[in-house]
């Protein structure tokens, strides 16, 4: 069969199911998922041993580095029928050469799939996701997934690795920068609206992408947030707070889902089959295939749970792991363990008919290279309507943390001192996992944002990001003297968050506070500009600096944002979606916190014997959904229509929201309740609705919530997802630090 190709082959049979089909239209009806599975039956009757183990396989093309390269000899493999996908190839030309060689020098001729980290945009570049989550813009999130993988798929990809969608409390870790935050409701309405955005509503539709929902399972929660650390919590943790993200995305229809690098409970996520079968396959369905993450079939053996690689391959494909990404195990040791019937041939089946009818649902067999089109990628890469996505989505990413006096928005009249190492900077605005992003060129710098809109303003860097040079501090002290305003723009370096980049101390790094300290001697009122990827401890900025503009990683139009947002073009409306703790010693901290014997304010309690910190209070700096506006809001007592739910039923929760400053602005409103007991504890509050609203000055609008029994349920004492009975209480405000002002009963 050297030579002969499948393309041809499936031609020739998608042909025969159509005759078939037109001829029986008024009898039966042959549905297009049937066919699919007939084709791969096809499929899998013509191909040997090798060539299943082979559409398991994927390698990096080395073109990119994201993990340690063990084996080069990729196109030796592909040559040989030995791989099913790439990653890290890009561009119309590659992958068309790459692909050419799957369907052409191969015996079957089966098209690869090309993949690659587009995590917040591809070539035109998105605040990273924890920025862009605290727009709480879903319909936004879903705009700038399909613009990515839009551009994505014009450089011939047709597989993007995200979203991301751990849940983490952890801000030591540095890939709480690729999540939502901390909150599992809100990171599963993200994690929907960014599946659905990268794989719009057709995958044959040539400007989507496959997603894929990583890391599965906990991965957020290692260890005192060391990167790729253990996991060890309850059942109950795990399917209330770190699952329901991934189930979001399985009813978005995700394609693919990818194992984490971690233990959890003693099993490394990648032979856990608690998690890949039972939960995974048996409990929700998933039909798409399951990838691992970089080499993490290999690292079961140092996790001491796999005897050798050739163990390890047998535990993952055994678990349910149908792809392995760059670790070479299942190429060089499947074959043997299923001569020696470790792994069955029918399991070995399965796993390729989930890789083949994803390639047959991306329309590869029947056009190998309609993603491969210069024309594409020349039109649709860096379109001008996307750098204005790019600027809209950095604008709502901001979340302003402190205005003292009401220092911003600033007055144009006056003159500025733009200072900081971060002001003059193109590179790490984009921030990490920043895929095919231009670093120097095309983002745009806070200093081209001011230049571009005629402010005026002196400029000095005064120091570095690292480092303990201070011979610049003296330029940037004698501009401050000089100016009405500073504004410095500061923070970490773009490699300071994402994979492999935890850090203990959650200050801002280098000589960063001196030169805050220097410049607040000048008196000068101080604006400070931040960009992270996590929270930081920020107690010593807050305490000295007028204002805090929190702009994450804003991205390519980052630069036109801020300065938006400094000069009031845009009144900021962001609210966290993770918690600012006041110091590290704090973590984990998060606004869902359980409950304890001892609370702070418990009645009666000598104030020493309660749970608490002799050296800090409780409360964090700054508190998840918080985040302030040029504006201000007042909230009315809300109204239910009734104090009652039962099972099946439903209460409103209405509330009337007042714009009572001067200027139109945009608010988060958010819904918490609390369960006041349970057979297990509960937390001391839930997010469990929110709606963003826009209000003119004095305006005011009434917004409405519906409870419905489902919402009240969670994993009790038995680990059944269920209702009990009892009392809740609830509010509703602009952030999850108010008092609670209602309560109904659920009976
Ligand atoms: C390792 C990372 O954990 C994962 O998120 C990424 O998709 C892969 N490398 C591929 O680059």
């Amino acid at each position: 069969m050297k030579n002969s190709n499948i393309y041809i082959f499936t031609a020739l049979l998608s042909a025969l199911f159509f005759s078939c089909n037109n001829a029986n239209t008024k009898t039966s009806v042959v549905k297009s998922d049937d066919i699919i599975e007939q084709k791969i039956d096809s499929i899998i009757a013509l191909m040997t041993v090798d060539e299943k183990i082979g559409q398991t396989v994927l390698y990096s093309s080395i073109e990119d580095i994201t993990g340690p390269v063990l084996d080069k000899n990729y196109t030796t493999y592909l040559k040989n029928g030995q791989m099913g996908a790439i990653f890290n190839a890009t561009g119309s030309a590659f992958t068309r050469k790459l692909q050419k060689i799957a369907v052409e020098e191969t015996r079957l001729g089966i098209p690869l799939i090309f993949g690659y980290d587009v995590i917040h945009g591809y070539k035109t570049i998105f605040p990273i996701p924890m920025g862009e989550a605290s727009s709480w813009d879903l319909e936004l999130m879903k705009k700038t997934a399909s613009i990515a993988a839009k551009e994505a798929a014009a450089e011939g990809l047709h597989w993007t690795f995200a979203p991301m969608v751990d849940i983490s409390r952890d801000p030591r870790w540095g890939r709480i920068a690729e999540g939502a935050g901390e909150d599992t409701y809100l990171g599963s309405l993200i994690a929907k609206a960014r599946v659905e955005g990268f794989q719009g509503k057709n995958l044959a539709d040539k400007h989507t992408v496959l997603a894929c929902a990583k890391h599965y399972a906990a991965y957020g929660a290692a260890q005192a947030g060391r990167d790729y650390h253990t996991v060890d919590m309850s059942l109950n943790t795990l399917k209330e707070v770190y699952l329901p993200p991934f189930k979001a995305a399985i009813d978005a229809d995700v394609a693919t889902f990818m194992t984490a690098f971690n233990e959890l409970n003693g099993v490394p996520a990648t032979g856990n089959s608690f998690l890949l079968k039972d939960i995974l396959r048996d409990e929700w369905k998933f039909n798409g295939f399951v990838v691992t993450d970089y080499t993490s079939i290999n690292e079961m053996v140092p996790h001491g749970f796999a005897e050798d690689l050739k163990h390890a391959g047998e535990l993952a494909m055994n678990a349910g792991v149908d792809m392995d990404m760059q670790g070479g195990v299942y190429k060089n040791h499947m074959k043997a363990s299923i001569e020696e019937n470790k792994i069955k041939i029918s399991r070995l089946d399965e796993a390729v008919r989930d890789i083949l009818r994803l390639k047959f649902k991306l329309g590869l067999f029947e056009d190998p290279y309609k993603y491969c089109n210069e024309a594409d990628e020349a039109n649709i890469i860096l379109h001008k309507d996307h750098l204005e996505v790019s600027r809209e989505a950095a604008r709502k990413s901001i979340v302003l943390l402190k205005n003292e006096n009401n220092v911003l928005p600033l007055d144009a009249s006056k003159k500025v001192a733009l200072i900081g190492p971060l002001a003059d900077d193109q590179f790490h605005i984009i921030g990490n996992w920043a895929a095919k992003g231009d670093r120097d060129g095309i983002a745009v710098s806070v200093k081209e944002g001011f230049e571009a809109q005629n402010k005026a303003f002196s400029y000095a860097k005064g120091c570095d990001i690292e480092g303990g040079d201070t011979a610049n501090f003296n330029e940037a002290i004698k501009i401050a003297k000089t100016s009405d305003v500073v504004v410095m723009v500061m923070g970490e370096s773009e490699r300071m968050s994402g994979e492999a980049a935890s850090r203990t101390d959650l200050k801002l790094p280098g000589l960063q506070q001196q030169l805050i300290a220097e410049i607040k001697k000048t008196g000068t009122p101080i604006v400070l500009v931040l960009y992270n990827g996590r929270p930081l401890n920020l107690t010593y900025e807050n305490q000295t600096v007028d204002a805090i503009v929190e702009a994450w990683f804003p991205g390519t139009d980052g630069g036109h944002a801020v300065t938006d947002v400094l000069y009031g073009d845009y009144n900021p409306s962001g609210k966290l979606t993770v918690t600012f703790p006041r110091n590290v010693g704090q973590v984990p901290i998060h606004y869902n916190m359980k409950r304890t014997g001892r609370p702070e304010d418990l009645e009666g309690a000598h104030s020493r014997y309660v749970s608490k910190y002799i050296d800090v209070e409780n409360s964090p700096l700054f508190p998840f959904g918080y985040g302030l506006s040029y504006t201000t809001f007042e909230y009315g007592e809300p109204q239910l229509s009734s104090n009652t739910l039962s099972n099946n039923g439903s209460i409103t929760v209405k509330t009337t929201v007042t714009n009572t400053g001067n200027v139109a602005g945009e608010e988060v409103v958010q819904l918490y309740i609390k369960d006041r007991f349970g057979s297990v504890t509960r937390p001391v509050k839930e997010l469990k609705g929110f709606k963003k609203i826009t209000l003119e000055k004095g305006a005011s609008t009434t917004v409405e919530f519906t409870i419905t029994s489902e919402d009240l349920k969670f994993y009790n004492n038995k680990l059944e997802f269920a209702n009990e009975t009892g009392d809740y209480d609830l509010f509703v405000a602009g952030s999850s630090d108010a008092n609670f002002t209602s309560s109904f009963t659920y009976k």
